[in-house]
């Protein structure tokens, strides 16, 4: 091990958000990362890095130092993206170091306030017939708005008209405004809009409705096929020392046991994975399926890699 190695963290971390702020990346990060700082006695800095879908934050990690002082929080998008982009600068496979397991929960579609259906069972018949019109705000390609648009627009037979943002947490803001039609944006953001009247809820994308929604449906419920749980990680770069990794995925375990970070999970309708996934090996495990996963489906749906920018 190298010496450094059994003093750090020596200097203030830097945690790259790969969306913009306000979203839910963002809210977990920042949750999660202000526990993880108090543990390891050194703050950590939220930095987003948004753009081209969470693949602009994914580059900036790929090319830090690993030394534990830059890490990344990120989503199943970040496994997504090879099915994608064609021109990421990084291999996925290789360039990323799993620190440990965070958060998994469903997406929640949600519409304007002024859009004329008033429910779930409103919603699907008019969606079928106006999708054209009607937009639908995600956080770039790959993210995990944009592939529930996807999703939903397939289990539909429809092509709504999609409008990218840098994150949700713009998007939502223009949903409130009224400024687009719909978005399919995690529980986290999502729910506290909707407790509050500000947007409407047509669906959840869980097998069972959530707790903290109990009067939505779930998309099934509702005859649309439409099923997605979304999960959010932790990564360093390739290279960075086990010793290191390890005291890492320590504070970060430190902060799914917390009773307030839990209390916010909770009402957000996310939950933590369960302890015995909190393990590196856990993580690689599930980001390596997950890779293989939506490259087979992706591809099956006859959508193929990319160059964006
Ligand atoms: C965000 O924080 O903006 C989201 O995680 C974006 C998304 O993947 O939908």
């Amino acid at each position: 091990m190298p010496a450094w190695a059994q003093s750090f963290p020596s200097k203030p971390i830097a945690l790259i958000v790969p969306f913009a702020a306000g979203g839910p990346s963002d809210v977990i990060a920042r949750l999660v990362g202000d526990h993880m700082g108090r543990t390891l006695g050194q703050q950590i800095l939220v930095e987003n890095v948004a753009g081209a879908g969470g693949t602009a934050g994914a580059r900036r990690l790929a090319s830090a130092e690993p030394d534990g002082h830059t890490l990344l929080i990120h989503h199943l998008a970040l496994a997504a993206a090879p099915a994608l982009y064609g021109n990421l600068t990084y291999d996925t496979r290789t360039a990323f170091a799993p620190v440990g397991l965070i958060n998994a929960g469903p997406m929640v579609l949600a519409g304007k306030l002024a859009l004329p259906p008033v429910d779930a069972k409103a919603f699907f018949p008019y969606a079928k017939l106006q999708a054209e019109k009607l937009t639908i705000a995600h956080a770039g390609i790959g993210s995990n708005a944009h592939l529930c648009a996807v999703l939903l627009g397939q289990a539909l037979g429809v092509k709504f008209t999609q409008v990218a943002y840098r994150g949700t947490g713009p998007a939502m803001n223009d949903l409130v405004s009224g400024q687009v039609d719909l978005l399919c944006d995690q529980s986290t953001t999502a729910v506290p809009q909707i407790q509050g009247d500000k947007i409407r809820a047509y669906a959840v994308t869980s097998l069972q409705r959530l707790d903290v929604l109990p009067n939505t449906p779930t998309a099934r419920e509702s005859g649309t096929d439409l099923e997605m749980t979304i999960w959010h990680g932790l990564y360093a770069p390739k290279g960075t020392p086990a010793p290191v990794l390890d005291k890492l995925n320590g504070a970060l375990r430190a902060a799914l046991k917390d009773p307030t970070v839990l209390e916010r999970f909770k009402s957000a309708g996310t939950q933590v994975f369960p302890e015995s996934d909190w393990t590196r090996e856990a993580h690689a495990k599930r980001f390596n399926a997950e890779i293989a996963k939506w490259a087979a489906s992706l591809q099956a749906a006859g959508i193929t890699p990319q160059n964006v920018n």
